[in-house]
């Protein structure tokens, strides 16, 4: 049996979701950081998951409208300052990963200090992409390792990236089939899930189903059964 221990979302269908009844795209972006507790309380209190990687903010979010973009840094920040205390309750650390540079001066300390304080916690690691793209997390790891006189190794490149680990499940819900500049590198040999449901609708219940249908997949890596 394929243990998830790395589990990775693209959590699409926030603006349809909020449309679909007529209220404004930002409410749906509230109702999905509900879901985004949900799912990470789920994953903390199982024995296999060691890693919940959530696309929060894409490095080509920038370029919608300002106003939307202004809520989502709210919504992050007070997200963020809210749960810290559950973070703690569940032993969960957080690791954002991403540019973070472009992020206003206090939204950059929220992070950091939840960070911070969740340093020494050893349950799940639940990791946000903000600023996140893996083309740039590739330049970005390029360039950290470009001095270097030896020949770049596998192993070395992976350390280079923020995202450390390679991905065992990938879900995007929302119905769209595609990865928008997702881990990259670590998906190399994930399994992909593409799911219809918009993000504010996911279920602890529909997680559970991917990951049994995951846990029967003959992963072969290119070799043979
Ligand atoms: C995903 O939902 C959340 C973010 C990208 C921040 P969307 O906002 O992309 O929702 P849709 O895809 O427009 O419905
Ligand atoms: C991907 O969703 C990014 C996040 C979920 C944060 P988008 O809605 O930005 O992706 P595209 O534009 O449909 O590819
Ligand atoms: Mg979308």
């Amino acid at each position: 049996m394929n243990q998830a221990k790395h589990i990775a979302i693209i959590m699409d269908g926030n603006g349809r979701w909020a449309e679909l009844q007529g209220l404004k795209r930002v409410k749906g972006h509230e109702a999905g950081a509900k879901v985004v507790k949900e799912i990470t309380t789920y994953c903390s209190q199982s024995q296999d998951i060691e890693r919940l990687t959530l696309y929060a903010f894409s490095t080509e979010n920038w370029k919608r409208p300002r106003l939307e973009v202004e809520f989502l840094m709210k919504l992050l920040n007070n997200y963020l300052k809210k749960e810290l205390p559950s973070y703690l309750d569940l032993n969960v650390r957080f690791e954002p990963i991403g540019d973070l540079g472009a992020f206003s001066k206090s939204l950059q300390k929220t992070i950091q200090n939840v960070k911070e304080k969740t340093a020494h916690c050893d349950g799940l690691v639940q990791s946000l992409a903000l600023n996140y793209g893996a083309q740039d997390e590739i330049l970005r790891a390029i360039n950290k390792i470009k001095e270097c006189e030896s020949p770049v190794t596998e192993v070395m490149f992976s350390n280079a990236l923020d995202c450390k680990q390679n991905v065992d499940l990938l879900i995007r819900t929302g119905g769209d089939h595609r990865l928008s500049n997702f881990l990259l590198w670590q998906a190399a040999y994930a399994e992909l899930h593409f799911c219809n449901t918009l993000w504010p609708d996911f279920t602890i219940k529909q997680l559970e189903a991917i990951i049994q249908d995951f846990e029967q997949v003959e992963r072969r890596f290119g070799g043979l059964k």
